[in-house]
């Protein structure tokens, strides 16, 4: 045989056994895992499933109640007895799964008519309803943006808007958290160079719980013909008129609204508003809506009926940021490090990882079900706990959480 040949079977050989394919690259692969797992454990990071016996306002682990701070539940919609007993009849109408995705055997009359409400809700030509939030972020953004496009974000965008951004193969640039004059800069060196500039940004931020300075970015949007497309997962049916979010609240329109069923509104399930030729274009493009099993009719159905009742009572996000605010001052006057209150989302800011941990591990002792949040998560060096206010909590027990946050901080030397 050959030198030549030789060398290329040896150099193949090596190639195939490193990739993973052959014997010794499995062997590579399985000890990669190991020391992965290793590094994030090492680094404080390790994330753990934990199985309830219940959830809800308060959850059940191993026969012990917890009082919880780390539900997305905002408004005590997913045990509310109206959405329950109209989620039964969903279900004996409609059956459990919606057997296909939505342009093989999936798209249902439920589907139909939460688009309509939703549309009318937030006054918009045109809803789609995807599998989940997430899901619809990731379609939307890939299906709409090219690799000629550039995309300017805010840096604590959530995952689902950046995992989107980086499928669609545009060219993006992140600016500095809320930061207008950073994104203006970004906006004056690509206008004219691509051929679209996109800006993304959530209007409540999941982790920090701050909102967006909307109105601002609108204005930048117009100025330099951008396309703008904002995240209301956490502000949908909280703020705004009749929970119509921060953007109704601030009196601007984007040109895409995303929003989730899955946290004010108690149910499953993501939507976007758009003009018509948006929704088609989703509705030919988005690989997440195209290739999987549509929303199940009963979570729909759910989420029509929570909208129903939020545009009925029209005062439930008023009275939960109430209760938020209350809250807030009581624990930033315990001297704990705070930013600056906005929203039902509050984190307590630690800072270290094990730190962190160790003071969610101490509050979970003393049946608080909170959660310690991470990099990658948060920035590095901004652990905290993410303590999440909701309807269901009484005034009594909100007092009980306080005086144990502050007598564990007390005891951690978290605050003076
Ligand atoms: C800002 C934001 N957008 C989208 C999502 C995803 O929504 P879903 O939970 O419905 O997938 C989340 C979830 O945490 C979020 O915080």
């Amino acid at each position: 045989m050959p030198k030549r040949v030789v060398y290329n079977n040896v150099f193949k050989w090596a190639f195939w056994a490193i990739e993973g394919n052959g014997p010794y690259g499995k062997i590579v692969k399985r000890m990669n895992i190991q020391q992965k797992l290793k590094q994030i454990e090492e680094q404080g990071l390790k994330r753990e499933l934990i199985y309830l016996d219940r959830s809800g306002a308060d959850v059940v682990h191993k026969g012990k109640r917890y009082l919880n701070f780390s539900s997305n539940d905002y408004l005590n919609f997913a045990a509310d007895t109206r959405l329950k007993d109209n989620a039964k009849n969903s279900i004996d109408k409609w059956g459990i799964g919606a057997t296909g995705s939505r342009l093989m055997s999936g798209s249902l009359e439920p589907h139909k008519r939460l688009e309509e409400k939703i549309s009318q809700w937030l006054g918009y030509k045109s809803a789609l309803v995807f599998g989940s939030g997430f899901l619809t972020n990731l379609g939307l953004i890939s299906a709409l943006c090219q690799a000629n496009d550039i995309v300017l974000f805010d840096k604590l965008d959530h995952a689902s808007l950046i995992d989107g951004i980086r499928m669609s193969g545009a060219k993006w640039k992140r600016y500095k958290h809320k930061n207008t004059n950073d994104l203006e800069r970004l906006l004056e060196q690509y206008n004219n160079v691509q051929e679209r500039i996109f800006i993304i940004t959530d209007s409540v931020f999941s982790m920090d719980g701050d909102i967006a300075p909307v109105k601002e970015i609108s204005k930048l949007a117009k100025k330099y013909n951008a396309i703008l497309i904002v995240d209301e997962a956490h502000a949908i049916g909280i703020f705004g008129e009749k929970g119509a979010g921060i953007c109704n609240e601030q009196k601007i329109k984007p040109d895409i609204i995303t929003g989730t069923l899955s946290k004010a509104l108690g149910s499953y399930g993501g939507f976007a508003v758009f003009s018509k030729e948006i929704e088609q274009l989703c509705v030919n493009k988005a690989r997440s809506f195209i290739y999987s099993t549509a929303l199940p009719a009963v979570c729909a159905a759910t989420g029509e009926k929570a909208i129903d009742i939020i545009q009925e009572e029209k005062v439930l996000g008023e009275e939960l940021l109430k209760k938020a605010k209350m809250f807030y001052g009581k624990i930033q006057k315990a001297g704990f490090d705070l930013l600056p209150f906005e929203s039902q989302v509050i984190p307590v800011m630690i800072g270290d990882n094990d730190k962190t941990l160790k003071f969610t591990q101490a509050l979970l002792e003393e049946e608080l079900f909170v959660k310690a949040i991470r990099p990658p998560t948060v920035p590095k060096g901004t652990s905290r706990v993410r303590l999440s206010i909701t309807l269901a909590h009484t005034k009594e027990e909100l007092e009980k959480a306080l005086e144990i946050i502050v007598r564990v901080g007390r005891g951690m030397g978290i605050i003076a």
